[in-house]
């Protein structure tokens, strides 16, 4: 496996393959052929009285492409010590790897390939090339290059992306939770939008998903659109879901404590969990967005208060979804009696979203599970709560160590980036593609059963675009990351 976004210069003499290689794994645009360049400066690909005109403008593309992140394919002979230099560093400024991928082909058959083309080089200047392309081999990696060999006819087993990753065993997390979790929360605007959740909703059962989450939000927020795109109330909307799904686990992430008095919300999810068979999971939070709150007539007191809210909810949810309706007298909360029917269908798991220290120490300590962001940070903060965990003499098997993670999935190399322009905004597009993991389903399971390598057990997908029953449907091979 390649790394990606790189610099890529192809080393081989004509007829090793460099073109032919470089087409079947990058996009057209990030290939720079000097026989191109030199049909756009002068007559053709063999126009050779253009090739100074041409390497000039190749140099130009190489530096402004490694300028702004992107993957940059050098494909020339590769053989010129002085400009393969020049690229390298380039490429490490811009802090890419560099790659040199050498076609190590026969020299019998680079000449009968040769030999069968419109326009062969001469013998002698394809004699020349394969002894410069063997001295450049000596060469790389001293000069630094991450050197790749490619055998004529191999498999094809360098592609760019992340490197593959051995499916993880399944854990035993206690409920059927692990796997990936459709987020859904951008909703359309108009048309029907209850024959649009239930057509999402079969997709995500279709694609073997583990299960379907809401945002708790009462105004759509800044991070997905716009105030007034729509927003459903999700408690009633898991509701709808529940009758035409069978297999999803339906829930929130994550419902602020500030919106509902926490008895209500225990409510609202043993009535899920009894519509739906179980198959219900709350995700809470100690809510962040003023503006909601204040435009919904709520307080929204200092963050010490809400989460000393937070765990007056998830004691107070966890006594009344308890069996029988005898007194509850905890460390924070008292109710003299826990009256609560319909009992939920099954356990239903408390996810605490959020990775502040004491966030974290709750959801350790009060919760099922946690849900933090999917990038290097949210990690460090997932194994932190893993080892809060044990410290309370927990099982790390029986809790939900999840992730949020916001995917850019295209059908292949050329899907994806017409993707990241289309929803990159003023982001550069390497940043957004970095921010967003641009990929392949594939190379996002990939990605996933790296991140069940680490302990998470559940990934929230919100996949960037995501519109249609079939961008769903897509999502598929992501179904097994988590074994
Ligand atoms: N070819 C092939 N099997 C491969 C690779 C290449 O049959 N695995 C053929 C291609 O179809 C082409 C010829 O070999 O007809 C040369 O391949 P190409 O990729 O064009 O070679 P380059 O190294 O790019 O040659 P040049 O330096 O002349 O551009
Ligand atoms: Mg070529």
């Amino acid at each position: 496996m390649l790394p990606d976004p790189a610099l890529v210069v192809l080393v081989g003499a004509s007829g090793s393959g460099k073109s032919t290689w470089a087409a079947e794994r990058y996009r057209a645009a990030e290939v720079v052929s000097a026989d191109a360049l030199r049909g756009v400066v002068g007559s053709g690909e063999h126009d050779l009285g253009a090739s100074a005109d041409a390497f000039a403008l190749l140099e130009q593309v190489v530096a402004a492409r490694l300028g702004r992140g992107l993957t940059t394919v050098v494909d020339t002979l590769g053989t010129d010590a002085v400009r393969r230099r020049r690229w390298h560093d380039a490429a490490h400024r811009a802090g890419m790897p560099s790659v040199a991928v050498v076609l190590d082909t026969p020299a019998a058959l680079c000449r009968s390939r040769n030999a069968g083309r419109d326009r062969p080089v001469p013998a002698r200047a394809l004699m020349s090339q394969l002894a410069s392309v063997a001295a450049a081999l000596a060469e790389l990696e001293s000069e630094g290059w991450q050197v790749v060999r490619v055998e004529p006819g191999g498999p094809s087993g360098a592609e760019p992306g992340p490197g593959p990753r051995a499916a993880s065993e399944p854990g035993s997390a206690a409920t059927g939770l692990r796997g990936v979790v459709l987020q859904l929360s951008r909703f359309p605007a108009e048309g029907d939008l209850l024959a649009w959740l239930l057509a999402m909703a079969a997709a995500a059962e279709e694609a073997g998903l583990t299960g379907l989450a809401l945002m708790d939000h009462l105004i759509q927020i800044p991070q997905v659109g716009r105030a007034w795109d729509p927003i459903p109330e999700p408690w009633v909307t898991l509701g709808a879901l529940a009758a035409s799904t069978t297999r999803l686990q339906l829930g929130t992430l994550v419902t602020p404590v500030t919106f509902r008095a926490p008895g209500i919300t225990a409510k609202a999810a043993a009535t899920l969990s009894a519509l739906a068979g179980g198959r219900t999971f709350v995700g809470v939070g100690a809510g962040w967005w003023e503006r909601e709150h204040t435009a919904y007539g709520l307080g929204f007191p200092a963050a010490g208060e809400r989460l000393d809210a937070l765990e007056r909810g998830i004691e107070t949810m966890k006594a009344l979804w308890a069996p029988g309706t005898k007194p509850y007298a905890g460390r924070r909360v008292s109710l003299p009696e826990t009256t609560s029917y319909p009992r939920p269908a099954g356990s239903i798991p408390v996810l605490v979203g959020g990775g502040g220290k004491r966030t974290l120490r709750i959801a350790a300590r009060l919760g099922d599970g946690c849900n933090v962001p999917s990038d290097d940070a949210g990690l460090a903060k997932l194994e932190h709560y893993l080892a809060l965990v044990r410290e309370r003499g927990r099982d790390v098997s029986e809790v939900h160590a999840t992730v949020l993670d916001l995917p850019l999935v295209g059908s292949d190399r050329d899907d994806v980036w017409t993707r990241v322009e289309r929803h990159r905004g003023r982001t550069p597009a390497a940043a957004f593609a970095s921010l967003h993991h641009a990929g392949t389903a594939s190379e996002h399971a990939d990605r996933l059963a790296g991140l069940a390598e680490r302990g998470v057990t559940t990934a929230f997908v919100a996949p960037v675009g995501l519109a249609r029953p079939d961008d769903v449907l897509a999502l598929e091979p992501l179904a097994t990351a988590f074994g």
